[in-house]
């Protein structure tokens, strides 16, 4: 029996120095040290072995079943760290790999061209109002010295929601919006940027939609040399100190008298160029001292109060700023003309 068990061992430790892999060393625990195993086998039959026999054989029984544990064991020690190895180098990750750069949004251009120009009036002491763009015909035309049937309605087509409900056409209703809030207190002073909507066809130069700059000041001896004051501070600080304007007669229903103002051309400082075609200058205001006829509308004494206003394309004024030739590049959202205007 003896013999028996150390050819066992032979035999058992031979196998094991051939085994290739984990399932062949999982095959041989299992056929030497398993429950059917030889081992197994023969210590179960040590019954009938004498007393004298029984420890000698159970002894080395016992060392042959440790010296096969120790093989497999040190074996398995070695296909476990194999494994952990592999699994590590397959999980590596490349830190020196460069990595994946997120796009970052930016501010619109024609965003940005409104809050310089809020910066600039706030800095003069000016509030900056709102209105919504689905208006009353009223604080829209009405209030503003545009009765029915009013020819200069026509100057600006318009969508109409009803007989009394439009898309805006300016942003001068929230002068007479902000008048009523104001509830006869003086001084006013806003400015209201925001879209306004128009029955053009669109092109290069027009939308249906676009964005205005409304200014409103109301108070005791406002002057026409205040309106003009104002704006060429305005416009020094927008497109350069080197910058003129220049005021031409014009027609307004809500301002008397009304002009229209131009500034230097700042792509040729004047001397003429495409942009101004030749003349010098820009147009790219509207502007005038307020009507009585709205300042008593909305709740002012015209024989107290005096107020000039002003409006301006901001479009116009951001294609000037950045010579920028077509209006539509702003409502396109393509990213190639966005993103010239990140780093401004
Ligand atoms: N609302 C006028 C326009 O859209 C501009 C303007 C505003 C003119 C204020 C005078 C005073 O054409």
């Amino acid at each position: 029996m003896k013999e028996r068990l150390l050819a066992l061992k032979e035999e058992a430790l031979q196998e094991l120095a051939q085994v290739a892999n984990q399932q062949q060393l999982n095959d041989l625990r299992i056929k030497y040290l398993g429950k059917k195993g030889p081992l197994t086998e023969i210590l179960r039959g040590m019954g009938a072995l004498s007393a004298e026999e029984r420890p000698v054989i159970g002894q080395v029984a016992n060392e042959v079943r440790g010296a096969i544990e120790e093989v497999i064991e040190a074996k398995q020690a070695e296909y476990t760290a194999a494994e952990t190895e592999a699994r590590l180098s397959a999980e590596t990750i490349d830190v020196t790999l460069p990595g994946r750069p997120a796009a970052r949004g930016a501010v619109h251009p024609l965003n940005k061209v409104i809050q310089e120009i809020e910066d600039i009036f706030i800095g003069m002491g000016y509030t900056v109002a709102e209105g919504p763009e689905v208006e009353q015909d009223y604080y829209n035309f009405e209030a503003l010295n545009l009765p029915k049937n009013h020819p200069a309605r026509d100057m600006q087509d318009s969508f109409y929601i009803t007989e009394e409900i439009l898309m805006r056409t300016q942003t001068s209703p929230v002068q007479v919006r902000t008048m009523e809030k104001m509830n006869g207190r003086a001084p006013v002073k806003i400015i209201c940027p925001g879209k306004v909507y128009r029955r053009d066809d669109d092109d290069a130069t027009h939308s249906h939609m676009f964005t205005q700059i409304e200014g409103l000041v109301i108070d005791r001896n406002i002057r026409m040399s205040d309106l003009k004051g104002t704006l060429l501070q305005f416009v020094q600080e927008l497109f350069g100190s080197g910058t003129q304007i220049r005021l031409r007669p014009s027609f307004f229903p809500f301002t008397e008298p009304s002009v229209e103002v131009d500034v230097t051309c700042a792509m040729c400082g004047g001397s003429g160029c495409r942009v101004c075609k030749q003349t010098g200058w820009l147009e790219i205001l509207g502007a005038g001292m307020v009507h009585p006829n709205v300042l008593e509308k909305g709740g002012y004494d015209p024989q107290e109060f005096t107020g000039f206003a002003f409006g301006m394309g901001v479009e116009r004024v951001a294609m000037l700023k950045y010579d920028i030739e077509d209006i539509r590049h702003f409502y396109t959202n393509d990213l190639r003309f966005l993103k010239q205007f990140v780093h401004l």
